[in-house]
């Protein structure tokens, strides 16, 4: 149930809504979901369509710009990805100083917020398409695999301008010259499904950062890693990488899918199902249906079984016969099974919020654009119900007891 009431203070009439969950902070025409009914949209395209047909740059474009791109700004928006791609040499020297464990979603969002000094140029928000959203998109995934090479003491692989968004990217993750990468287009296409999935989700907790940092007004960079910071918690982005933990501790310590739903159900335990509940859908989440095809596709591809995967059907299967899960509507959400899928790809697993991260920049930006072109939005600023003391007096401190 909604925590939401009408709280009278000296100052009026003050809605108290925890978590916002009944809370519409703007108007938007980017993202429709239906919770109950689990359907979800991109300016009205059924994410079932796009992950069908579409590739993940043609689903950033269409979220930025509200349209699906014609062939000529398909291509032009290609070639600006792929100009955009290399990172500055002085941002390269920033990766030597961090320590060796440095967790890759710290690294990024610093990286993002460091582009500011590097491009300063002021957006025109009349363009579409600009500039400076390829950029991001393009570094980003520079970025991000970069960290990923230079945390294994690897040398860095550079973008390709031969291949596409997600082959590049897989490329610069695991190229090598004892054995050279061999891009394999089934990969491809599950890392444009798992991008798309991601790209946006309406107001959710990193989004909401982002429009909130971006309500004063500051730069898009310094927006942008604040949604990567909110991304990284457990209860939300972290929840890919919690799965998988959660899923490996279950597979090593030998535990029985009974003890697992009768922790999670434990209310003295702080144990949760990762993977399970949304604050929106209150059934399947219509992206956890299409990523556990593609990890049934992408395992059966490779030739490899995967025991996670199994553990996950038995869990889900026990949880949605569960009577707990069932009256508080808990179905898998999309990190359910995003972590198999990465996992099948070769990725690992201090990567994986870094990939939603990825995923999500279109929708971030989009969501950005809209707030700051929108003239009755206003700068965020939420009341509060105030529980602290009445006036009282300073003590000197050899006064105090
Ligand atoms: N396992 C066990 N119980 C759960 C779970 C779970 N995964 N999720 C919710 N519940 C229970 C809560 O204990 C609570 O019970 P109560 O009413 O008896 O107190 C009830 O269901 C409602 O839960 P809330 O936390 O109040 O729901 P909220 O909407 O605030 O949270 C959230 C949603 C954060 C996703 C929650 O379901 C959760 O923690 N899930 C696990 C983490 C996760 O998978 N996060 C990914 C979300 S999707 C995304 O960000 C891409």
């Amino acid at each position: 149930a909604i925590d939401i009431r009408s709280l009278r203070q000296e100052t009026g009439y003050i809605t108290f809504d925890p978590g916002f969950g009944n809370t519409g902070t703007c108007r938007s025409a980017i993202t429709y979901m239906d919770g109950e009914k689990g359907i979800l949209r991109y300016r009205g395209i059924p994410i079932e369509q796009l992950a069908e047909h579409s590739t993940f740059v043609e689903t950033a474009f269409l979220l930025i710009t509200g349209q699906l791109p014609t062939r000529e700004e398909l291509t032009r928006t290609s070639v600006y990805l792929n100009d955009f791609s290399p990172l500055h040499e002085n941002m390269k020297a920033f990766y030597q100083n961090y320590p060796p464990k440095a967790h890759p979603m710290g690294i990024l969002s610093a990286m993002v917020n460091a582009m500011r000094s590097f491009y300063p140029e002021l957006i025109d928000l009349e363009e579409e398409m600009n500039k400076t959203y390829l950029r991001l998109i393009s570094k980003i995934r520079t970025m991000a695999a970069m960290a990923y090479r230079i945390s294994l003491g690897e040398r860095v692989v550079y973008p390709r301008p031969d291949l596409c968004y997600c082959a590049n990217f897989l490329n610069m993750m695991f190229d090598s010259v004892v054995v050279p990468y061999h891009v394999d287009d089934d990969l491809v296409r599950a890392l444009n499904v798992f991008w798309i999935l991601h790209a946006d989700h309406e107001q959710n907790c990193s989004t909401t950062a982002v429009r909130v940092v971006g309500s004063g007004k500051v730069n898009i960079y310094s927006t942008i890693s604040a949604g990567i910071s909110a991304l990284w918690g457990p209860l939300h982005g972290g929840a890919n990488q919690a799965v998988v933990n959660m899923l490996e501790d279950i597979h090593k310590k030998g535990l029985t899918i009974k003890d697992c739903i009768a922790k999670a159900k434990d209310k003295t335990d702080p144990f949760r199902l990762m993977g399970f509940g949304h604050r929106v859908y209150k059934t399947y989440d219509p992206r956890a249906k299409i990523m556990k095809k593609m990890g049934d596709i992408i395992l059966s591809k490779i030739k490899r079984k995967d025991p996670l995967l199994d553990i996950a059907q038995r869990l889900e299967e026990a949880a949605l016969k569960d009577s707990y899960f069932k009256e508080k509507n808990l179905y898998p959400n999309v990190d359910f099974y995003s972590g198999i899928v990465l996992r099948a790809m070769g990725i690992p697993t201090n990567m994986f919020t870094v990939m939603f991260a990825i995923g999500r920049l279109p929708g971030w930006i989009a969501q950005w654009k809209e707030d700051v072109s929108d003239p009755e939005m206003k700068i965020s600023r939420p009341r509060q119900i105030y529980t602290g003391h009445q006036e009282r007096g300073y003590i000197p401190i050899d006064d105090r007891e």
